[in-house]
């Protein structure tokens, strides 16, 4: 795929106005089956499978123009403010794509983020970010198209998959797959597929509320846990366990069966960490808050036989999981026994959302 993306990208900013602003606005998603482990450009160990969230979302501008003595360079604005970290990375980024997006050089780039989510949540901005990204450089190159197929959408993933493994999958709403097998039609390591047809009507929504444990940065980030599964004791019984859960996670959803997908869905999550905790050097992430949040989860499913079940990011906060016909059972329970183990009462109420929006794209 990427040899095609090179043999047809386009060399010179002709085909583009002197000036013009595009605007995406993309969604964080919370993985059910987790990607742990990456190799060469970016491609999983193990394929993931998530769903995207309605509220949590980054929304990025681009504003481009051509007539500059500024040609080929980038401001970048988060929050509406400098951030050099991000902007090392984004110039990395866009360094790494200019073979697919040649013409990038003739052009000055404006390119502000902001996130609907606060900052210093705990929550991953990369998945949210970087598709964002992607799709405005996507609807870029095709400045006079409004088009939004599946080929679209395929090649704003694998642009996405370049920035950070998990934002392949937010270019979709709903359920999105990434990651080659054999037994998911279509499916491959360089971009994420849509995966909503294979979910039943009755959980193509379902409620996740984030109970903010702790918002301070991760000791470990994502890419550094990745390269610890490189030479890791578990690496090939984790690899079976993500391609076997998969298909328990599938079986489970088609027959809308909460308790396996509980089972599945808490075993990832459980597994991750234990990945974690088992790594060369081992690390936790974990904190007392985590597990007395899950203990209080399990505890109340035990006592009341709500369908709800957790999830964990690679991060000390806790998904809650639970479909519309629960949600007047478990929010009061989230209210009362959950909100006081959360830092400063913060809990985020979201749920499936439909995916990315064009927000913006006009000739100026
Ligand atoms: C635990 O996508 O953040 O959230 O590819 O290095 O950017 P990079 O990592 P990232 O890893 C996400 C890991 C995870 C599981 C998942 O989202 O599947």
């Amino acid at each position: 795929m990427g040899t095609k993306y090179i043999s047809e990208a386009i060399a010179g900013a002709g085909f583009l106005p002197e000036k013009g602003k595009i605007v995406w606005e993309s969604p964080s998603n919370i993985a059910l089956i987790k990607y742990w482990g990456k190799y060469g450009q970016q491609y999983p160990e193990n394929p993931s499978l998530s769903m995207s969230l309605k509220k949590s979302v980054s929304i990025v501008e681009l504003i481009f123009q051509k007539n500059t003595n500024k040609k080929g360079t980038v401001d970048f604005k988060f929050e509406g403010k400098e951030n050099q970290s991000f902007k090392k990375r984004v110039d990395n980024y866009l360094q790494q794509l200019s073979g697919y997006f040649p013409f990038l050089k003739d052009l000055h780039l404006e390119i502000n983020s902001y996130n609907t989510f606060p900052h210093s949540s705990g929550i991953a901005s990369s998945a949210s970010f970087m598709s964002a990204l992607a799709l405005c450089l996507c609807s870029l190159e095709k400045f006079s198209q409004n088009i939004f197929d599946n080929t679209f959408y395929q090649k704003a993933s694998f642009m996405a998959r370049l920035g950070s493994g998990s934002a392949s999958r937010s270019v979709y709403g709903e359920y999105a797959f990434w990651g080659k097998n054999s037994g998911i039609s279509g499916s491959s390591d360089e971009y994420a597929v849509s995966f909503t047809n294979h979910i039943p009507e009755k959980l193509q929504t379902i409620y996740d509320a984030i109970i903010i444990i702790n918002s301070a940065p991760k000791k470990i980030s994502s890419s550094q846990g990745h390269q610890l599964m490189q030479n890791h004791f578990y690496k090939e019984n984790r690899l079976q366990q993500a391609n076997t859960n998969i298909f328990r996670l599938i079986d489970a959803i088609s027959s809308n069966n909460w308790s396996s997908m509980t089972e599945v869905i808490e075993n990832e999550a459980l597994s991750l960490h234990a990945l974690m905790l088992s790594s060369c050097p081992g690390y936790i992430l974990l904190q007392q808050q985590t597990i007395d949040t899950i203990d209080a989860i399990r505890k109340f499913r035990d006592d009341s036989g709500a369908q709800v079940c957790f999830t964990l990011d690679a991060g000390p906060n806790v998904h809650v999981l639970y479909p519309e016909e629960d949600k007047k059972q478990v929010e009061p329970f989230i209210d009362q026994k959950l909100k006081p183990l959360a830092e400063n009462n913060h809990i985020i109420y979201d749920k499936t959302g439909d995916g990315p929006v064009l927000r913006e794209k006009e000739k100026r």
